[in-house]
């Protein structure tokens, strides 16, 4: 398999989540939820580093995290981000060397499966660009500004978009220069992927990989690491 390079935004302020810690710095069962993410990429093979993007303020905690947890031939790097979870990720962006794949996976997803990691970055090989998500479960609905529905899209075609997004690197490096050009903000990568033209596929992965984004969401993480469910 191809090499990989990981980066992981992790300079959002956890608006939703309102706690004073930011998300990827809160201690879960021992560890801060970065760590028990990192945890899921280390032992991949093909990974030649990684790159964290996070506030000035926590620039230190994030080095000494790494120091702890990203070993041997893996690099670390960690850069401050930006307002946008686009901007953290164009930042990172700039660090990476040569590599064939880079993944983008937000820190505060702790939950995601080795084997779907693997099959991300095989069908990234394969098409240039791979999403992990899940089928939508419930209907969905578009509605306009007075919330009237105006569309109720088959579900069958709906999928809700996780990370890893794994893309050939200069893919993704050409994704963020026209985003950034053209003043394009998508909420992931492979939108930014998408308006460059380029094929991105989804690959299945689990319900499991939830991101951690409301009061709830903490719960459940809690409950699922320290195993007391
Ligand atoms: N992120 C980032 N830079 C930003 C915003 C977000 O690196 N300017 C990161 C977050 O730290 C998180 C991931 O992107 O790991 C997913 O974003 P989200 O869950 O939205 O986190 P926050 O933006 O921190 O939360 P909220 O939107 O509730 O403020
Ligand atoms: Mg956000």
């Amino acid at each position: 398999m191809n090499s990989l390079a990981l980066i992981i935004p992790a300079a959002g302020s956890g608006e939703r989540l309102n706690r004073e810690i930011p998300k990827p710095y809160i201690e879960v069962a021992g560890k801060t939820i970065l760590e028990h993410t990192l945890a899921r990429f280390i032992s991949i093979k093909e990974l030649r580093e990684v790159v964290i993007a996070t506030s000035e303020e926590y620039l230190d905690t994030a080095r000494s995290i790494c120091q702890r947890v990203v070993h041997g031939e893996i690099s670390n790097t960690c850069v401050a981000g930006g307002a946008e979870r686009q901007n953290s990720i164009f930042n990172a962006l700039q660090k990476i060397g040569t590599v064939d794949l880079v993944a983008v996976h937000d820190a505060v997803r702790p939950f995601v499966d080795k084997k779907n990691i693997l099959h991300c970055m095989q069908v990234a090989e394969e098409d240039g660009g791979a999403v992990m998500g899940v089928p939508a479960k419930d209907t969905i609905k578009k509605v306009d500004r007075n919330r009237v529905i105006t569309e109720t899209p088959d579900r069958k075609f709906l999928w809700q978009t996780q990370t890893p997004q794994i893309f050939r690197k200069e893919i993704l490096v050409a994704a963020h220069k026209k985003a950034e050009e053209e003043n394009f903000l998508g909420t992931d990568d492979s939108s930014l992927v998408e308006h460059l033209g380029h094929k991105v596929k989804m690959v299945r992965g689990d319900y499991t990989n939830f991101k951690i984004t409301y009061p709830i969401d903490l719960k459940l993480a809690e409950m699922l690491l320290e195993g007391n469910e």
